[in-house]
């Protein structure tokens, strides 16, 4: 059953206790459905929602979501389920954070996003970024792109969290 609570997280708690939540409702939500579109909407919601319960600079999230490989050009991203303003549309693997995360198949944790060469600025109101690829059977299939509008939005943590949300996807959906 799906309740809209499921994104509701309490103020005050601590990272790992949001992160805890996050996957534990994605686990519940992501049972008997394995459709991309669906589960990555859902997770991309938890995840916004559970970042800006936390205190600063966590909630200073703007941008949450996720680029799926593009089925109708090879080596290029297509923007996925978000919550946050629009965003490019295509991102070619090795362009910008994203591009680098999927090219690499490696988290790309970015504490100044005016010092990582290519960065490309969707939302001029990102300071910092976290990207994480999701790899299924050895191959990148989606990454998730958080930004948020102060610098060293993210450390090791939510790149530890991120990277067990990643491969829960890799493990539950079908892309
Ligand atoms: N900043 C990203 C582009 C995607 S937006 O942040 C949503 C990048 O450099 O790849």
């Amino acid at each position: 059953m799906v309740h809209a609570e499921s994104s509701t997280f309490a103020s005050g708690v601590s990272k790992a206790e949001a992160y805890e939540q996050v996957l534990e409702q994605a686990r519940a939500l992501m049972d008997g459905q394995r459709n991309w579109v669906c589960n990555l909407s859902n997770v991309a919601s938890l995840l916004y929602h559970a970042l800006h319960a936390l205190p600063a600079p966590s909630n200073a999230t703007n941008w949450c979501g996720f680029y799926v490989l593009d089925p109708t050009k090879a080596e290029q991203l297509i923007l996925g389920p978000f919550q946050g303003h629009v965003a490019c549309q295509t991102i070619r693997f090795g362009r910008g954070v994203c591009g680098a995360a999927a090219a690499s198949a490696t988290t790309q944790l970015v504490p100044d996003v005016e010092a990582f060469p290519g960065h490309i600025a969707c939302d001029g109101a990102s300071r910092s970024e976290i990207v994480v690829p999701v790899v299924q059977t050895g191959k990148v299939v989606a990454i998730i792109d958080i930004d948020c509008a102060e610098l060293e939005g993210f450390d090791a943590e939510d790149q530890t969290w991120l990277e067990r949300i990643a491969a829960l996807l890799a493990e539950g959906c079908d892309f």
